[in-house]
């Protein structure tokens, strides 16, 4: 039967197991060491795991694994305690793609195991009866060729081309390829792990860092509850630059002073992040600067944000990702989506928040510019959507997460909470916040929960304003509520004063740009129309050398734009860019700009056909299904 609490010396032990002797003493002062290592509660149905964590629930996951390269494998075992809520019921953990080798009980004897029929998107249970008093068991596994989690690169694919390297991309349901778990956002457990590697190279976790003991192995403690897609490793040759006490950086030797100088806002960020929404709960911030494969701009693994190398603009006009990275140690890390239709609980605060931390770092006329640019690219974004790709609260059902995508529960959550924040005040807004964060500090939460908090603490406040916002409608339905609102950006109003002098024939080296920052110039792109001549293209390409730039945001958009407009002068670039960078973000615009005409969908199959063995899985993914590609 289900139980409602657990005894907080049960909790400590639990947050403790595992942990074992390390070269370097743990922290001690981590703020939120008693929290609960599991929220004891019922979890609501996710669609994503087949694992029944209200029967048996795994609360702390010890690694022991080996890194090797040569066969692109990891090996070793998992040992999962767990909490039993029906005593018949077996352990039922999520595995895609991975090779059980054995399954043995506390007293080192095996116990009975079996795996089910694979399912495309969601992989096979992994079914263990249990003896009666178990409450652990260990699982022994490998890895195989069908990590998506994983990426293994060789030397010449890094900065120094030295070393090879290894990192992982757990979200949304990737966690499950390399470890066997319950890889559901709502089942949180507290971790340690103990990993061998080539001894050239370093290897860091989402976990505090125990360094390298005398045995060779490394090892790692995370004592805070996490969701399983928060369990992350990078191994390589790299090394660390600290920007403050508690924060620093991690990149490939050749890379690490200028990542640390670009990044070196950081601190300033974390304070102003504490002083919005409360203490910063993780011991450390680390962000480790990762190859330009590395699928995603940014990844929130805790204590150690993930990144692309493509940030690093030299002007810090790209550093909102790490206040966005950094926000989701509040909005994402301390309160997790419960299931993936929630998402937008993780990326809508998260966007809110990390506009909240950049006026406070770098002023009201920079957040206004991002806010205001992020508005246009949503509305234009909107267009290509399928309508339930358009809704919040959005209906995964019987779909991999991944295809619910998109720049809507980023922009358009975080619209629905500046909306809510301009209807109540921002003094409310704010309490009504971080009451949100400490009320639901290392739990896992469902829309439902939000609209209960909303109700009870922000609406409370004054019940005949209740029906001020429009709940469902913003939640519920497809399209962009009229009330969302819109942000007036001088910085933007410049662009357009200045495009419309050239449209009218100023030549582009006389327009007065001095100033732009890397937003402008964004702008400044998107709105060419597309009737000017190839020769004013080239003009401007003379003047600004956008081809060889090496800001991606402004290649990225100014490549789009010559596909689009078949500006022949760009076409050895985009092939270069597109082999250098995985990033998705940039790979799908450009691919679908391509694929739009015959000769360029043979182009983009042909660059594709070299450049592909560099993707991660999560970038393959998309563009295989874009360019029709059959592996
Ligand atoms: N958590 C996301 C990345 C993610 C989302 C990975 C869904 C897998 C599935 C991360 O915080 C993020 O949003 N990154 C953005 C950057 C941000 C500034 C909008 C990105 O990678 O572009
Ligand atoms: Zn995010």
């Amino acid at each position: 039967m289900f139980r409602t609490f657990v005894p907080l010396v049960a909790v400590l032990l639990v947050g403790c197991a595992g942990v074992r002797t390390a070269a370097i003493e743990p922290e001690s002062d981590v703020a939120s060491f008693r929290q609960p290592a599991y929220s004891p509660r019922e979890l609501p149905m996710d669609f994503h795991s087949r694992s029944e964590p209200n029967r048996v629930r795994v609360t702390h996951l010890d690694l022991d694994l080996t890194l090797d390269f040569d066969a692109r494998e990891l090996r070793g075992a998992a040992e999962l305690s767990f909490e039993r809520f029906d005593r018949d019921a077996p352990l039922k953990l999520d595995t895609q793609g991975l090779a059980i080798v054995d399954v043995v009980g506390p007293d080192g004897r095996p116990r009975a195991w079996s795996l089910s029929a694979d399912d495309p998107i969601l992989g096979a249970a992994l079914t263990i009866q249990l003896a009666p008093d178990d409450a652990k068991v260990r699982i022994a596994y490998h890895t195989t060729e069908r990590a998506a989690a994983l990426q293994w690169l060789s030397p010449e694919q890094t900065a120094d081309r030295k070393q090879p390297f290894l990192f992982t991309q757990g979200q949304s349901i990737l966690t499950r390829t390399w470890i066997p778990l319950q890889d559901s956002p709502g089942v949180r457990a507290t971790y340690s792990a103990a990993v061998r590697a080539p001894k050239e190279l370093t290897v860091v976790m989402s976990a505090e860092h125990l360094g390298r003991g005398d045995d060779g192995v490394w090892r790692f403690r995370m004592p805070q509850a996490i969701p399983p897609y928060l369990i992350a490793l990078a191994a390589g040759d790299i090394a660390f630059e600290p920007i403050s006490d508690r924060c620093g950086v991690w990149a490939e030797p050749s890379k690490v002073v200028g990542a640390r100088d670009e990044l070196g806002d950081t601190e300033k960020m974390i304070q102003a992040a504490e002083k919005l929404f409360g203490p910063y709960r993780w011991g450390r911030y680390d962000i480790i600067v990762l190859p330009p494969s590395f699928p995603f701009g940014g990844m929130e693994n805790p204590r150690l944000t993930f990144a692309t190398p493509t940030i690093l603009a030299g002007d810090k006009s790209l550093v909102a990702l790490v206040a966005h990275e950094l926000a989701h140690s509040w909005s994402g890390n301390l309160v997790t989506n419960a299931t993936w239709r929630d998402f937008w609980l993780n990326e809508g605060f998260t966007v809110f928040c990390e506009q909240r931390i950049m006026e406070v770092v770098f002023g009201d006329a920079r957040s206004n510019l991002e806010k205001s640019l992020a508005r246009h690219e949503l509305d234009l974004e909107m267009k290509d959507l399928e309508p339930w790709q358009q809704v919040l609260h959005i209906d995964l059902a019987g779909k991999n997460p991944d295809d619910g995508f998109s720049g809507v529960p980023y922009e358009k959550g975080a619209l629905f909470l500046r909306r809510l924040e301009a209807e109540w005040g921002r003094a409310a807004f704010d309490e009504f916040l971080t009451g949100y964060f400490d009320h639901h500090a290392f739990q896992s939460i469902t829309t439902d929960d939000f609209l209960a908090w909303l109700r009870s603490q922000l609406f409370a406040r004054d019940p005949s304003r209740a029906d001020a916002v429009d709940l469902v409608e913003w939640l519920e339905k497809a399209g962009l509520p009229a009330d969302a609102p819109r942000y007036e950006s001088p910085a933007l109003g410049d662009v357009d004063r200045e495009r419309e002098r050239w449209l009218r024939g100023t030549p582009a080296r006389s327009l007065a740009t001095e100033r732009w920052v890397t937003q402008q110039w964004q702008h400044f792109i998107h709105t060419i129309p597309d009737d000017v001549s190839i020769d004013r293209l080239v003009e401007l390409d003379e003047a600004f050398g956008f081809t060889r730039s090496h800001n991606c945001e402004i290649l990225c958009d100014w490549l789009v734009l010559a596909t689009r407009r078949r500006y022949l002068a760009a076409d050895e670039r985009l092939a270069e860019f597109l082999t250098e960078v995985g990033r998705r973000k940039f790979l799908k615009p450009l691919y679908t700009e391509l694929a739009k005409t015959p000769e360029g969908l043979a182009r983009a199959r042909s660059i594709y056909a070299t450049a592909r063995p560099r993707y991660h899985a999560v970038s393959t993914g998309t563009i295989d299904k874009l360019l029709g590609w059959t592996p």
